[in-house]
Formats: structure tokens, sequence, C-alpha cells
């Protein structure tokens, strides 16, 4: 048995025709295959890696496939503490996505053994820390991976009366300015909240060390060009996409619902936080989709978590479920869920277990997880 790196995007395709039983929602086989090629197009791929376990080297279908595994390589940050100082270092880490193991081969140790090698890999091209989001519970303890359970909380829209938004791009609540932010725009949010996190990482000066994955408007556009993916097929076909270079292709989807995908609030012209979304979409009688917040944040979190920040979050979560009540005229959307990282009591609604547990193996010492929340997914 050994752990290979595909590079042919057609040997790709079979890690893809054996696992779209589990991840390719609605669409068929061929138009999941299409959608992870496009995806792997993003900037937020530049380093993006598919590895599999094999018995040979000839690989020329889905039966000589025995395990697959997806690795995005990014940057994040290193904050130490040295001599009373606080000293920041780029680092490289890891998001580990799509494990799977050929039905015919599970219960043999091939999972683990795929990761086991994986995580070597990692260790040689100095990975400070590599994550993952795992659905199967704490299975990745067996390949050194600590677990974390982050609640979710719903607030569901049909218990909810919208009465805020009124159809505007721009208006005003409580005398904070409201924006609605359009696909592609989150360049301007998220420098926003790097720069704020970096300023609050730093300040805690207290001889722990933290990692922090860098999140930039790369990783929000990568989880928007997905969920534009799946609303397109529900309207068009895949194949009119396949001619078309990646950029035509995201200037072509700027007109497909879903536009707005984010809202930001200022007072004076001074940004002081937002919130941005993406969907699941469940196919039913009629398609139905839950929106799932990436991110929340607002300027106030860099005092404390819950103190001043609350009444800008909890302005974020009305102003975002009032949205979504609206957007019933384009699309049927059911839930409104956030991670409890980003918001927790200011949200309101009801807290469930987060059925996936966020998990980070070291390649050196431990640190503390900054940020721990939806934006590093994959
Ligand atoms: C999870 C998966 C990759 C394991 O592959 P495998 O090669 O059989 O894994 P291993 O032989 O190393 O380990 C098998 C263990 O995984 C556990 N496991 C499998 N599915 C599980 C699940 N849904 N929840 C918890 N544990 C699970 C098995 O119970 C078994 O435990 P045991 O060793 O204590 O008996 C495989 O079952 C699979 O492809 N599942 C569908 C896709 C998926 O859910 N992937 C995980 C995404 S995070």
């Amino acid at each position: 048995m050994k752990l290979t790196r595909l590079t042919d995007p057609d040997k790709i395709d079979f890690t893809r025709e054996l696992n779209g039983d589990v991840w390719k929602g609605h669409l068929s086989v061929p138009d999941y295959q299409f959608r992870d090629r496009l995806l792997a197009k993003s900037p937020m791929c530049q380093d993006m890696r598919i590895y599999v376990v094999t018995e040979s080297e000839d690989i020329n279908s889905t039966d000589d496939i025995m395990s697959s595994v997806e690795i995005i390589i990014r940057d994040g940050y290193k904050y130490n503490s040295k001599d009373g100082k606080v000293e920041k270092t780029l680092v490289k880490n890891g998001c580990i996505g799509g494990v799977f193991t050929n039905p015919k081969f599970r219960g043999k140790g091939i999972a683990k053994f795929m990761i086991d090698e994986l995580n070597k890999i990692c260790d040689e091209e100095d990975l400070e820390f590599v994550i993952l989001y795992s659905e199967v519970g704490d299975y990745y303890s067996r390949c050194g991976y600590e677990s974390f359970h982050v609640p979710i909380r719903t607030r569901y829209i049909d218990d909810y009366e919208a009465k805020i938004f009124n159809g505007s791009e721009k208006y005003s609540v409580d005398g904070f300015d409201v924006e609605l932010i359009d696909y592609q725009g989150f360049k301007e949010v998220m420098d926003l909240h790097n720069e704020e996190e970096d300023k609050r990482i730093m300040a805690m000066n207290d001889g722990k060390s933290r990692v922090v994955f860098a999140p930039s408007e790369e990783v929000v556009n990568w989880f928007h060009l997905r969920i534009k993916y799946f609303c397109y097929n529900l309207v068009s076909s895949p194949e009119a996409l396949k001619t078309k270079a990646f950029d035509d292709i995201i200037e072509e989807f700027t007109s497909y619902e879903p536009k707005k995908l984010g809202i930001k609030v200022s007072k004076n012209g001074e940004l002081l936080g937002y919130v941005i979304w993406t969907f699941e979409l469940k196919m039913e009688e009629e398609p139905i989709f839950s929106c799932k917040i990436l991110h929340m944040f607002s300027k106030g979190s860099s005092k404390t978590r819950s103190g001043s920040d609350f009444t800008i979050k909890k302005l974020l979560s009305d102003l975002t479920i009032d949205y979504m009540k609206y957007s019933k005229k384009h699309f049927k959307v059911a839930s409104v869920s956030v991670w409890t990282s980003d918001v927790d009591e200011a949200f309101g609604g009801e807290v469930q277990e987060n059925s996936s547990l966020s998990a980070i193996r070291f390649k050196n010492e431990k640190s503390i997880w900054e940020n721990n929340n939806k934006l590093p997914w994959f």
C-alpha cells in the first residue's frame, strides 16, 4: 500500500466518482466532477493536492483507488511570546478534506494509513499545523488530531416577523448605516477582520503561543462559488460552462441568485462589523436553503467576545434573518445558523451540537487555536 499524489484531472475524477454519493448533493456525478475542477481553479486552491492510497502504480478505474484525501496548503500566523514581547511569524498550514475509503476496502485501517502518511508529508514540508472538520466524530484522534466541539445556534425563519429590511441596498437602523454586500465584494471586510484580529492577538501578551489561519476574501469567494454553482444547476445546464474560462464563469455567476451574500454595518463612515453567509441546499418538492453564517465579526470583539460587541452582533443577527425572510421572493430559506465561536447569546435561537468536530494537529508544540470557526473549512 502506498500514498501517491494525483495530478492527472481524469484520475482525480475517479476519486469524485467514488465519493459522489456522500458529497455531490443534488448534482449528477459529471456535474459534481466539473464543480470540483472549477473550485480547484479558485485562488484559494493554489496549493491544493489530492492523494490516494493504492496497491499498484496503475490507476485505471475507481477500483484501483482504496482511499483518497484532499489538502489545501495556505498561510497563517504563529504568535509567540518572547522576552515579554509577542512575535508574529508567517507559517504554512494545511486543511484536510474529502477523506474517503472505497466501500470495498473499509475497516482495514486504510484511512488511518493515509492520514498518517499525509502527516509525514506535512511535517517534512514544515506545516506548523493542519486542521480538519470531522464528520466521523473523534476518529482522527488516532492520527494525532485533537478535536473541539463548537456548538451551533440556529434561528428559524418561520418564527420570525420581518421588520427592518425594505428592499434597498443601503438603509439605516438605530443610527447604524447598513449595506448589503455583493458576491465577490468581501475584500474590505476581510481586511478589517485581519487587522483587528492581529491587534487583538498581539495584545494578549500572556506567554502563550497561538496559531491562526489567515482568511482572505479568496476564502469567502470559494464558498460563494460553490453555492453559486449549485444554484446555477437548478436553472441551467453546466454544459454551457465547460468551455468557458474561470474568470468568465465568475462574471456570469454575478447575474444569478444568490446575489447578496453579506451585510456590513458602519457608523459615521467607520466600518464596525459584518456578517458573511453561504447556503446549503436540500432538494425537497422545491429547493430549501439553510443559511450558514460563514463569519460574523464586530470591531468590539477586539476588547471582549461578549461585551461591547453585543449590540452590533445582535443587530447583524437580526439583519441577517430579516434579509432571509425577504429573500423568499427568490428562494426559500428555512433557517440561519452560526458557530458559537463567532456569536453566542447575541444571536439567540436554539443551541445545537455541531455535527462536525474541528480538529488540529501541530508539528511542534501545541498552541492555542484562535478563530476556530467555519472560515478555514472547505
Ligand atoms: C470514515 C472512513 C474514511 C473510514 O475509512 P476506513 O479506511 O474504513 O478507516 P479505518 O479502517 O482506518 O478505521 C475504521 C474506523 O472508522 C470508524 N468510522 C467509520 N465511519 C464512522 C462514522 N461515521 N463515525 C464514527 N466512526 C466511523 C469505524 O467505526 C472504524 O472504527 P474501529 O476501527 O474502531 O472499528 C470511511 O468510512 C468513509 O469513507 N466514510 C464515508 C465518507 C466520510 O464520512 N468521510 C469522513 C469525512 S470527515
